[in-house]
This record gives structure tokens, C-alpha cells and sequence, in this order.
């Protein structure tokens, strides 16, 4: 499944790649380890693949891609904007970002004082970039990601159904084994009727296999 120079000729292709920041007050913020590395492989892959493509990306200490349009943001709610703003005009959305699943209630217009032993930070739920984007009138073909600590298939086939996706790239965390803020991994890929296996290695590697395969299901996709 190498990706040809090809393969994905003249397609929109819309990645987010990166962590967010959830902001408590002007100074603190919630965040996680995701590097962007594997996000920015899939867009300079995509890009090699033919592809006209937009990066919509958290904060991140990588090198601005070039031909690719970049587009900045910080918080999970920014990162909703941008890519749902931009998705109807694609016909692909990869979403690599490691978006934060809850975000502070309220951020406190000044530095929260240190007072208490004890105290709370109340949280909600931000929406479902990947799921929404996959609910769109206008079909994207859509590819999530899942990082899993345990039962990597069974959770992994749960979300490509739940959130209606079309294909699941997902892979192990916390066996320091790649994955987050790594420059390699190693990927188990699922769709409706399929998988496929992408050993250990390079996210530069990695990623042009994970295009190849996404462009092979996205041409039967196509033809539907
Ligand atoms: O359900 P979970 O958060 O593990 O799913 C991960 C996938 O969902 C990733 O592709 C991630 O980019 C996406 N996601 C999203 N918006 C959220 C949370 C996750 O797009 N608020």
C-alpha cells in the first residue's frame, strides 16, 4: 500500500493534528501529550499523494509545513470552528488531533489564587469534531483515531460504528511503545468489513502507508 505520487490527485484532504488548551485562567491550561508529529506526516504524505490540503492544528513545536494551508488554533472549541467550517468543501477529513475531551466550565478572568487545601475545577464535555464532521449532509470520507490503553479492536470498531466513520486508525498508549510524542508507532487500522496491520515504524512511514490504504478504500468509496 505505497502510496503512488498519485493517488490522491486534485482531492481536498482536511487533517487536525495536535493537542488543544483548555484554558483555566490566563495562565494555566489543560492540555496532553500529543506531539502533532503523526498528524503532520499524514499531511505532507497526503501532500506528496496529490492532495490539496488544509492542517488545522493545535499548539505544536514542529516545522510549518510548506504547500499545505495552515490553520492555528488553541482550544478544542476552535479547532470545532475551523475544521467544521472548512469540512464541506473536502472530500476527506483525517482527524489526528488528540482533541481534549473536557474543557474547564469557566475560565477565570484573573490568576486563580492558591487558598484552599482542596479544591475543584468543574469540567465540561466539548463536541465530537470527528463525529460531527462525519455527519455532514455532504459525506466526507472519514478517518479517526484511537489511542487505547486496553481492548484496542473491541473500543476501536465501537467508535468507526458509533461515530459513523469509515475508517479507524488506532493504536496502543502508555506501553512506551510509540504513539504520543513519539517518532515512531505502529497502527491497527479497521473498516466495516476490514483491517490491516501497519507494523512498527516511522510516523514519516507510517503515515504514507496509512494515505496509501486511505486512498485504495477511499476509490471504492467513491464508485458507491
Ligand atoms: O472517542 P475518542 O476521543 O477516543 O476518539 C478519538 C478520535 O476522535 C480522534 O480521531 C480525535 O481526533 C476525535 N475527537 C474529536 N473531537 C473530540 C474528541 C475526539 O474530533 N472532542
Amino acid at each position: 500500500i505505497q502510496p503512488t505520487a498519485h493517488c490522491l490527485q486534485g482531492l481536498k484532504v482536511l487533517i487536525s493534528a495536535g493537542p488543544t488548551r483548555e484554558p483555566l485562567d490566563p495562565v494555566r491550561y489543560i492540555t496532553n501529550r500529543s506531539s502533532g508529529k503523526m498528524g503532520y506526516a499524514l499531511a505532507n504524505a497526503a501532500l506528496q499523494a496529490g492532495a490539496d490540503v488544509t492542517l488545522v492544528s493545535g499548539p505544536v513545536a514542529l516545522t510549518e509545513p510548506a504547500h499545505i494551508e495552515l490553520v492555528k488554533v488553541e482550544t478544542a472549541a476552535q479547532m470545532y470552528e475551523a475544521v467544521m467550517s472548512r469540512a464541506p468543501d473536502h472530500a476527506i477529513y483525517i482527524g489526528a488531533a488528540a482533541v481534549a475531551d473536557y474543557s474547564p466550565a469557566i475560565m477565570e478572568p484573573e490568576k486563580i489564587k492558591k487558598q484552599k487545601e482542596l479544591t475543584t475545577i468543574i469540567l465540561h464535555k466539548t463536541k465530537d469534531i470527528l463525529a460531527d464532521v462525519a455527519k455532514l449532509e455532504k459525506r466526507l470520507f472519514t478517518v479517526g483515531f484511537a489511542a487505547e490503553t486496553h481492548d484496542l479492536e473491541a473500543y476501536a470498531r465501537d467508535k468507526l460504528k458509533r461515530k459513523k466513520l469509515d475508517m479507524i486508525a488506532a493504536n496502543w498508549v502508555g506501553r512506551e511503545l510509540g504513539g504520543f510524542d513519539s517518532e515512531q508507532n505502529a497502527l491497527h487500522v479497521f473498516w466495516e468489513n476490514g483491517e490491516k496491520t501497519l507494523a512498527m515504524m516511522d510516523k514519516t512511514r507510517l503515515a504514507e502507508q496509512l494515505i496509501g490504504l486511505i486512498a485504495e478504500r477511499f476509490k471504492g468509496y467513491e464508485s458507491l
